[in-house]
């Protein structure tokens, strides 16, 4: 039953008190619309240790898309979900997303939107590979496309990009551009400030790209969004907790990190230790110290222990 009372004899308006107003935290994402805004928030977590800052820790898992099965991603099931609670976002195909990833990990999706070439073939030739309604029914936090800046299907791949943005601001499902870097391409600060600043500038609501040195915080800096260190292939685990701190002190605002997780003879230590460094601004040394210290029980590339139980997070 209506409480009357309740209508009429409320006390707390505060009309003196100005409405709480509180900024998105997420460089260059102030304006965007409440969706993305929410779906963001759910890439990126707040910085315990930098008030007003997000960070994030995505675990890249996508590589199958063109080159299969890769070492570490044989079985996502007994590789990779056991590593979902410590990852902010899961970087993976629909295919993948539908037939292992558990729905009640409730980890989430930066779905991979983007194929069509495989290793066999001129890789830049991609097309727009899932629809933004799927990516909606998915549940996607965002979408992931590669753009390949100077590759031989330069226009095509930004294409896909801005399709995919005109898509995602329709739906409120933000769009992440990977820059690509071809074997002919230099990684270094000129092409990559190049390739970021032509996703952010065509629309893409963040972006992901290599680190470089020397240089790294002008492509940071040079980029209106946030920018996304990516992984790269297989580096000794200090090296690689070395490149995310590096990054991150140079501006980046998390990591997207695949092979020098799931390839580590330990994966769940160098996840937690890549959270350290980029969540609680762990030193690398002090980060690969604890990764070191991982217990026994968790040593070894394949897990020997049945998967955890979806969202868990095991001490
Ligand atoms: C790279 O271009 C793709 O997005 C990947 O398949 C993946 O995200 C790369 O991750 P990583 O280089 O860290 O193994």
């Amino acid at each position: 039953m209506a409480d009357e009372e309740d209508l009429t004899n409320g006390a707390r308006f505060a009309a003196s008190v100005p409405p709480r107003q509180e900024p998105f935290p997420l460089k260059g994402c102030g304006s965007l619309d409440w969706g993305m805004q929410s779906r963001l928030a759910r890439v990126f977590r707040p910085d315990t240790r930098r008030p007003g800052s997000m960070r994030t820790v995505m675990l890249a898992i996508d590589h199958g898309y063109f080159q299969g099965p890769t070492t570490g991603l044989e079985r996502v099931d007994l590789s990779i979900v056991p590593l979902l609670p410590y990852a902010d976002a899961l970087m993976t195909t629909r295919g993948m997303v539908r037939s292992t990833v558990p729905a009640a990990s409730r980890v989430p999706i930066v779905l991979r939107a983007s194929g069509g070439p495989s290793i066999l073939r001129e890789l830049s030739d991609e097309r727009i590979a899932v629809g933004m309604e799927d990516a909606a029914r998915i549940n996607a936090a965002a979408v992931a496309v590669q753009v390949f800046v100077g590759g031989e299907f330069e226009t095509q791949s930004v294409r896909n990009m801005t399709r995919l943005v005109d898509a995602g601001q329709r739906y409120g499902i933000p769009v992440l551009a990977v820059t690509a870097v071809g074997k002919e391409l230099t990684r270094d600060a000129r092409y990559l400030r190049l390739a970021t600043r032509i996703c952010a500038e065509l629309g893409a609501h963040f972006v992901k790209t290599y680190y470089c040195e020397p240089g790294f915080d002008t492509v940071a800096a040079a980029c209106p969004v946030p920018l996304v260190m990516a992984g790269g292939k297989k580096l000794p685990e200090a090296d690689a907790l070395t490149m995310a701190y590096h990054a991150i002190e140079n501006g980046a605002a998390g990591v997207d990190m695949g092979r020098n997780i799931f390839q580590s003879d330990t994966p769940a230590a160098m996840i937690r230790a890549v959270g350290a460094v980029v969540h609680e601004s762990a030193k690398p040394e002090d980060a690969y110290e604890q990764y070191l210290k991982t217990p026994e029980k968790e040593q070894g590339l394949w897990p020997t222990h049945p998967p955890a139980a979806a969202g868990s997070r095991p001490m």
